[in-house]
């Protein structure tokens, strides 16, 4: 028996992405750049098995539609790169509030890709994580490195995420619904780049917007970082909100954090907001002044404070001398 655990965190896109390129290879239109958060981590243990299926027990649950379908197609992805077509039974525990438009997707696929790969003995770079990951879901692939981090838009080989500089920074959550959004990311993507007269636009202003950003980490400059965030944010949810029929996922209590936020800046505090395919709203703020602009916003949900995280890391593997990358164990071998 091999066994692998690992654990990932969310990341929540200062620049967003919104839209693929090539929906197979989960390459996206645009760059995109994130702040990896120090809560909500998902572990995931990933562990071989003779049965004849993969298994899935999502937070304490076993699951047998479509999640298991999603981690069964991940995996066959794993087994192709190792040679092997031995099951696995994977057990996750996540944390992030499911379907709350917080990326669960981001550390779950990120953890699974790390387990995943050290379970089957593939050792991979930082950068084939990534490219693992982002197959699973393109907010992933942002979650294998730590701290800030650009997704490289680009072909298979070179759409992958790596950390960039950045000074200091802190996020707070505030969750206005744990409820499921109205419509996933991945379906609202299509309707968006199918029926938006706004998309081509977002997509040139998003590939200026991932080099500006850039530039503003990696000058420190977090007022820029701020202002290109909120603007960001606000370009993606017009954007989705031109689709026919509409989506719209910001309530009339997101907005209400927005123009808190704004009140917050001009008291003097340095928060600005940005929000996810849902109605909640993470506000990207400084180490000094995450605790005062968490106490403002209590009154309009729940508040979580986060520093920036961790990569996704392995934290247990196991198991018998697990086969070299490419090499196939002999009895996987006939066909
Ligand atoms: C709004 O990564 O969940 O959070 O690639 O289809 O799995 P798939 O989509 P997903 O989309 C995330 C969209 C976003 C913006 C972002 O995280 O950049």
């Amino acid at each position: 028996m091999t066994t692998a655990t690992a654990v990932a965190h969310p990341n929540i896109a200062l620049v967003k992405y919104w839209g693929k390129a090539d929906a197979h290879l989960a390459l996206p239109a645009t760059g995109s750049v994130s702040m990896g958060l120090d809560v909500f981590p998902t572990t995931t243990t990933v562990t071989l098995t003779d049965a004849p299926a993969d298994t899935l027990v999502l937070n304490g649950a076993a699951v047998d539609d479509g999640p298991l379908v999603r981690v069964t197609e991940f995996l066959d992805l794993v087994r192709e790169l190792a040679g092997s077509r031995v099951r696995a039974d994977v057990v996750s525990e996540n944390t992030v509030p499911t379907g709350a438009g917080l990326a669960s997707s981001a550390s779950g696929f990120a953890a699974l890709a790390t387990a995943a790969a050290a379970a089957y003995g593939l050792d991979l770079s930082e950068r084939d994580l990534s490219r693992l990951a982002r197959r699973g879901s393109g907010s992933a692939t942002r979650s294998i490195p730590g701290g800030v981090s650009v997704w490289h838009a680009g072909d298979d080989a070179g759409s992958f995420a790596e950390t960039v500089p950045a000074p200091p920074m802190a996020m707070v959550v505030v969750t206005i619904d744990a409820g499921p959004k109205p419509i996933g990311s991945r379906e609202a993507m299509r309707r968006t780049i199918a029926t938006s007269p706004f998309y081509p636009a977002w997509v040139t202003s998003t590939t200026e917007t991932v080099t500006d950003m850039l530039t503003a980490c990696a000058a420190g400059d977090f007022t820029r970082i701020g202002e290109l965030t909120e603007s960001n944010a606000l370009r993606m949810h017009a954007t989705i909100e031109g689709a026919f029929p509409p989506i719209r996922y910001l309530t009339a209590r997101s907005v209400a954090v927005f123009d808190a936020v704004a009140e917050l800046r001009a008291a003097g505090l340095r928060a600005y907001a940005t929000a996810d395919a849902g109605p909640n709203v993470v506000v990207l703020t400084t180490p000094e002044d995450r605790a005062a602009v968490a106490t403002a916003l209590a009154g309009h949900g729940d508040v979580i404070e986060s520093g920036t995280g961790p990569g996704a890391r392995l934290v247990r593997s196991e198991g018998p001398e697990a086969p070299a990358p490419g090499v196939d164990r002999p009895e996987e071998t006939a066909e």
